[in-house]
């Protein structure tokens, strides 16, 4: 079986926990900005799924509208549009919404068998007896599907959070309140198994933008090798950026290489220091994690390649970090072009701090 994709949940919601209010008309919760966050993170996306409710209630096209991040995808190999996936126990969905009759891209629907033969026209029907959600990500990464974005509504969102199966939440909580218990939650009821860690707290025009990751991994060996990454900082020469430690385990969680930044050359990062220190064909590298202080590089002035495209070529599929690069030099996306491709990413910013105090010669660093 392939493995499941990377699921990132987003929402926006009123002060007081509310999706939406009462009225039939959709309360808007976000700002432009909001929006076009919202917009990056479909074009990261290979799928956007939405429950039933949210397809009658709001009737969403569910499409990436920025044009820029429209021809990026197509330049990076991918379709225009990311898949459209909706869910339903009911089949009672109108196939004249919007998400069927927008974008040239394919529409999935998960739904018990005979119950949504009237969507078979304009969608393909996913037969599936009780669309637990692990069943409906088996199938969604059978068909090459990484990374799926869920944008709701609240049904849906209890259920990927209360079976486990969120890796990522985006919450924009929106300054007003509803008050009204006929409105829809954020989540209902539940048993969460998942506690999430906040990794990020922004302001965007007004709205506050939280990102939570689940805190399934890392286990207490994540724990000890990322530790002595960090400590490896304190090897790195004076330097102008980023003090990195980092460390390459196989399989059984032995020690394959360590690096550290500027050891060597002086423009070598952690990561590059220990890889360059293994042949590039030994086989150990298909099983290794790579735990770094810092969230690998994504671009890269003094170098070719990045320590993600170094991480990618050869062949890891597990990368630790702990602290997420901050916006100091340039934008760093080296998380998601690893989720992106497939590998899997474990951020531990409950021990970002540790990795800061090595970086405090840094513009805005404190601690
Ligand atoms: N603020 C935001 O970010 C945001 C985003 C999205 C939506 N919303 C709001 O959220 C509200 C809709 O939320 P909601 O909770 O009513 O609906 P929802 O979560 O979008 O969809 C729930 C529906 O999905 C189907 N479903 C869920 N789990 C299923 C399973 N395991 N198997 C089969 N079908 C399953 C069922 O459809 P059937 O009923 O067809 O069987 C269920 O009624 C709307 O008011 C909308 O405006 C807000």
């Amino acid at each position: 079986m392939s493995t499941r994709p990377y699921v990132q949940l987003s929402a926006a919601q009123s002060l007081d926990g509310y999706l939406d209010d009462a009225s039939g008309e959709r309360l808007v919760l976000s700002t432009e900005d909001d929006f076009a966050e919202v917009d990056r993170l479909r074009a990261e996306a290979d799928a956007i799924l939405v429950g039933a409710g949210t397809v009658r209630a709001d009737n969403p096209r569910l499409l990436v509208r920025s044009p820029e991040l429209r021809r990026a995808r197509v330049a990076g190999g991918r379709p225009e549009q990311p898949l459209k996936v909706t869910v339903t126990a009911t089949g009672e969905l109108d196939p004249a919404s919007r998400f069927f009759t927008t974008g040239d891209t394919p529409k999935l629907v998960y739904a018990p068998p005979g119950t949504a033969t009237a969507l078979e026209a304009v969608a393909t029907v996913v037969p599936l007896a009780d669309p637990g959600f692990g069943a409906v990500l088996d199938d969604l990464a059978a068909r090459g599907v990484r990374r799926v974005l869920v944008e709701g509504g609240g049904g849906v969102h209890t259920r990927f959070l209360s079976e486990g199966l969120a890796d990522e939440l985006r919450l924009a909580i929106a300054p007003v309140f509803v008050g009204d218990a006929r409105a829809p939650r954020f989540v209902g009821p539940g048993a969460f198994p998942r506690p999430m860690t906040l990794a990020d707290v922004r302001s965007l025009d007004g709205v506050a933008v939280l990102r939570y990751l689940a805190a399934a991994e890392p286990s207490s060996v994540d724990i000890q090798r990322l530790r002595q990454a960090i400590a490896l900082a304190a090897e790195c020469p004076p330097s102008a950026t980023f003090r990195v430690g980092a460390v390459l385990t196989g399989a059984d969680g032995a020690v394959l290489a360590t690096g550290h930044s500027g050891e060597g050359n002086p423009r070598d990062h952690a990561e590059q220091a220990a890889l360059a220190k293994l042949d590039p064909g030994d086989p150990r590298l298909a099983t290794a994690t790579m735990y770094s202080s810092l969230e690998p590089c994504s671009v890269r002035s003094s170098s070719p390649a990045s320590c993600t495209r170094l991480i990618l070529d050869a062949g890891i599929l597990r990368v630790v970090f702990a602290w997420r690069e901050p916006e100091i030099f340039v934008v760093c996306e080296g998380a998601e072009q690893l989720e992106a491709a497939g590998r899997r990413v474990v951020e531990v910013p409950a021990l970002a701090r540790e990795v800061m105090r090595e970086n405090t010669h840094l513009p805005g660093v404190r601690i």
